[in-house]
């Protein structure tokens, strides 16, 4: 089938998959994390596949917007967290611009978040401490590394990686400096509720000093 045909055949919200729920937003709290946690929370009750990815959006020295999937690694006062070597594409950009935007689907409930803000780097013992807790094939990937350097064949990337999760099995404690934890602290968190009719409800939370300003927003 033809690339637009087979586009315009496709549909979001099947209820047969989706789940569209009742959104009131006078119900919400005060702040963005607890809604986040409930929501996260939600979209893993529902049967959402790997609610915990979502897009990573940085942009380059010239203000170009670059965009991939990571991995979530917690959410509390301190910020939305996730790891990543400090010399790829993504850790560059942010040491040239620390901001980021998140951006978690949960088409399960016809949901979406949004978290905007500066970013910081975790220091060096704290990095290597959630890598270490997390598996040995998060490890030998870390391990892997030059990671968004230009590969020269498949066979070095096999040969690398192989090296990789031996040491990972070997040594699970095994530092890999360049592996950075990274905090978003956010200072916009938007939540989008899908509705059968496009009434999709959109409450903004806008940080305005210690305190948080909530907002409705047009679909
Ligand atoms: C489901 C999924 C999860 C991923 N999680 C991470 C992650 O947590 N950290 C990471 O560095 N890359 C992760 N990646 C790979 C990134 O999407 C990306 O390819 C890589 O980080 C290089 O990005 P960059 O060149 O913009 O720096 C993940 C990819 C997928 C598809």
């Amino acid at each position: 089938m033809d690339l637009h045909e087979l586009l315009r055949s496709l549909r979001v919200w099947d209820p047969e998959v989706t789940e569209l729920r009742p959104f009131d937003p006078k119900a919400a709290p005060a702040e963005p994390l607890p809604l986040f946690a409930n929501w996260f929370a939600e979209a893993v009750a529902a049967g959402q596949v790997e609610p915990h990815t979502m897009s990573l959006a940085t942009s380059d020295e010239e203000g170009r917007p670059d965009v991939r999937t990571v991995m979530l690694h917690g959410a509390d006062a301190d910020g939305w967290s996730f790891a990543t070597h400090v010399g790829s594409r993504k850790g560059r950009q942010l040491a040239a611009r620390p901001f980021a935007a998140l951006g978690f689907y949960w088409p399960a409930l016809g949901r979406q978040v949004r978290v905007r803000g500066p970013v910081t780097a975790a220091a060096s013992m704290e990095s290597q401490a959630d890598l270490h807790a997390r598996s040995t094939g998060a490890l030998a990937a870390a391990l892997t590394g030059r990671q968004s350097e230009v590969l020269g064949s498949l066979e070095e990337l096999a040969r690398v990686s192989a090296e990789s999760w031996a040491r990972a099995q070997q040594e699970p404690d095994a530092p890999v400096p360049t592996w950075t934890l990274y905090r978003l602290l956010p200072e916009e968190v938007e939540f989008f509720q899908g509705e059968e009719k496009r009434q999709h409800v959109r409450l903004n939370y806008r940080r305005t000093g210690s305190d948080w300003a909530r907002e409705l927003l047009w679909p």
